[in-house]
Formats: C-alpha cells, sequence, structure tokens
C-alpha cells in the first residue's frame, strides 16, 4: 500500500495535542518558519545555510539545518536522482520540515530541489508566509568550475546520470522570497541579505 493510499484511509484519524505549535513557539519565543534553500549542487545552499544558522543561535533562536546530502545517509537512503525519487526525498523531508516548524522551530532545509512543482507542494503544507523559497542564485558555469566535490566532472564523463545542470534541469524559482546573487557575493553578504530579509518580515528583531 502506498503512503498516499494510506493517508486516505478513513480509519486513521488525526489526534489534536493540546500541546500545540502556539504554545511550543511561545516558549522559544520566536515564529517558526522554513527557510527553503534551492540551487544548483556547488551553489552553496548548505554553506549560507549553516553560516546563517550560526548567526541565528548566537541571537538565541532554535533552529534546525535539513541537509540534502545528510537525509540522504538516512531518512532517504533509499531514494536515488530519478525524477520520481527526487520528488519523494522532497514530500519526506517537507512533511518533516512541517513538523519541525510545528514543533516551533526555525527550519533551514538545504536540498537542490529542481522541480518548481514540488517546492510548491512544500508551501502549500506550510501556512502563508511560513514557507520562504531562498534561491541560491549560482550560474551553472561558475558551480561547475567550483565542483566542490568533484560531481560535474564525473558528470560530463559520463560516470553520473541525471546530474542537475547536466543531464537533468533544474527549473530556477520565479518569485523567491529571497534571491541570493551567490555567484557573486562572499558568504558573509549573502547571509546578511538572509538576516535583512528576516527582519524585513518581521521572523527575527
Ligand atoms: S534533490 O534533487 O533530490 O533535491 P538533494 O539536494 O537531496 O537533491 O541531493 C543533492 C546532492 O547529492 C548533491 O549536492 C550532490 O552532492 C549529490 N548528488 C549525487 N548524485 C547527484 C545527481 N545525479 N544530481 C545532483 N546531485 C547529486
Amino acid at each position: 500500500m502506498t503512503t498516499k493510499t494510506r493517508a486516505k484511509d478513513e480509519n486513521v484519524i488525526w489526534h489534536q495535542h493540546s500541546v500545540n505549535k502556539e504554545s511550543r513557539a511561545k516558549l522559544k519565543q520566536q515564529k517558526p518558519v522554513v527557510l527553503w534553500f534551492t540551487g544548483l549542487s556547488g551553489a552553496g545552499k548548505s554553506t549560507i545555510a549553516g553560516a546563517l544558522e550560526n548567526q541565528l543561535a548566537e541571537l538565541g533562536y532554535h533552529t534546525y539545518l535539513l541537509d540534502g546530502d545528510n537525509v540522504r545517509h538516512g531518512l532517504c537512503n533509499d531514494l536515488g536522482f530519478s525524477d520520481q525519487d527526487r520528488r519523494e526525498n522532497i514530500r519526506r523531508i517537507g512533511e518533516l520540515a512541517k513538523l519541525m516548524a510545528d514543533a516551533g522551530l526555525i527550519v533551514l532545509s538545504a536540498f537542490i530541489s529542481p522541480h518548481r512543482a514540488e517546492r510548491q507542494l512544500v508551501r502549500d503544507l506550510l501556512p502563508e508566509g511560513e514557507f520562504l523559497e531562498v534561491f541560491v542564485n549560482a550560474p551553472l558555469d561558475v558551480c561547475e568550475q567550483r565542483d566542490p566535490k568533484g560531481l560535474y566532472k564525473k558528470a560530463r564523463a559520463g560516470q553520473i546520470a541525471n546530474f542537475t545542470g547536466i543531464d537533468s534541469e533544474y527549473q530556477a524559482p520565479l518569485e523567491p522570497e529571497i534571491d541570493l546573487p551567490a555567484g557573486e557575493l562572499p558568504i558573509e553578504a549573502l547571509v546578511d541579505k538572509c538576516i535583512i530579509a528576516l527582519k524585513h518580515k518581521g521572523i527575527i528583531v
């Protein structure tokens, strides 16, 4: 039986517990939000999200960083890089991010998440204003030149199939809440941009 079919089972009933999202967030004195970093491999998603998480922790916020490579070692270690597997990867992460926001956390997620439809699916899981799409906007040639894990070289040599930007499509966000020129500015400047945007949106003070 698929997950979808199970969720529709009329014998599975949602239980509303009395400690709720609001009370958890209140204890933490913060507004829960999901900061969804998307971009090509090597664009800097994990690095920027990690540096931003450091700053938020220093400011006293409770956070959790979900990182593509790490999650693929555990929760999603049964998934590859076909369109179907990427869809399932993002669906699971979206549900996980939603639970973490329900726990009152500021969630940072760093996944290529190449398809607009899946990112929209995650957006639709959350209340208005609680999903902020952060486009780590570094062009393919810059990412390929950086090639921090040597994966572009392997993909060009035909040793990795379905590599994003090479033989698998990346659909750039059309209206991201935060657009980071990650091919031009240093990490600190990009993190500053995120902090300014979060203040502007009233997520942090
Ligand atoms: S996603 O497309 O499903 O969102 P995810 O962010 O989880 O991808 O994983 C991307 C990471 O897996 C990359 O940073 C890279 O290290 C590694 N990887 C391995 N194979 C591929 C591939 N075919 N395409 C893209 N990334 C790959």
